[in-house]
């Protein structure tokens, strides 16, 4: 068996994550989701886990640096990486939506603003509609942006409501579901094919 690479999102679902990689039956030393550490292995050497920023797993899997990623579906939509999805671990879940002041303002066939941390995704969104728009790319506290007037309408993702709740902001369209993803290499799937299955079955069990 070939040593297969994991690359798993540090962050918000980390724990979930480490919690069900846990009870696939495989130890990773040292591997908590508060460690400064970056790399660790389980017990015979045969998956190495990689801890790096949401947004770079989809780059680590297409690039091959990583067999298979753990990511959030919201940076595999912005990344627009070339990788294969291949399950769903139902952990993380919130939703991609369009958000604004309730009294949103109607701007005819203007340009419209949108504020995001997800530029690529909005982009998308509003060329399906047919609608024209300019991204602000912001790195967080996206919600202060509409309430500001450096943006009509925010692009960003939604768990409970509150943070949008709290600045008086209202979703005003779903995007699209988010959950945490499996992703794989398209090159590894072949070569590594028996390593990286063997790890999605040990996966599926423990989700059971
Ligand atoms: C995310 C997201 C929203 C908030 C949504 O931000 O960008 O602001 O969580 O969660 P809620 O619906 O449960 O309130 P995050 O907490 O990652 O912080 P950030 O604004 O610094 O990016």
């Amino acid at each position: 068996m070939e040593q297969i690479t994991i690359a798993l999102a540090k962050g918000r679902p980390a724990k979930s994550t480490i919690d069900l990689l846990e009870k696939t039956g495989e130890h990773f030393v040292d591997l908590h989701e508060d460690s400064r550490k970056l790399v660790f292995y389980n017990t015979d050497q045969s998956i190495k886990v990689i801890f790096v920023k949401a947004l770079d797993v989809p780059t680590y899997v297409e690039k091959g640096a990583a067999d298979i990623g753990i990511v959030g579906k919201d940076n595999i939509m912005e990344s627009q990486a070339d990788v294969y999805e291949l399950l769903d671990l139902k952990i993380g879940k919130c939703k991609f939506s369009v958000a604004g002041r309730p009294e949103h303002p109607t701007k005819g066939n203007q340009k419209l603003t949108i504020a995001t941390k997800y530029p690529n995704v909005a982009k998308k969104h509003f060329q399906k509609k047919g609608q024209t728009i300019e991204t602000v790319k912001l790195n967080g506290s996206v919600e202060l942006a509409p309430i500001i007037g450096l943006s009509d309408y925010i692009v960003d993702i939604v768990e409970t409501g509150s943070t949008l709740k709290e600045n008086g902001l209202v979703v005003l369209e779903d995007i699209e579901n988010i959950s945490t993803r499996l992703i794989v290499n398209k090159a590894s799937f072949a070569t590594k094919a028996n390593e990286v299955q063997t790890f999605i079955n040990q996966l599926k069990s423990a989700m059971e």
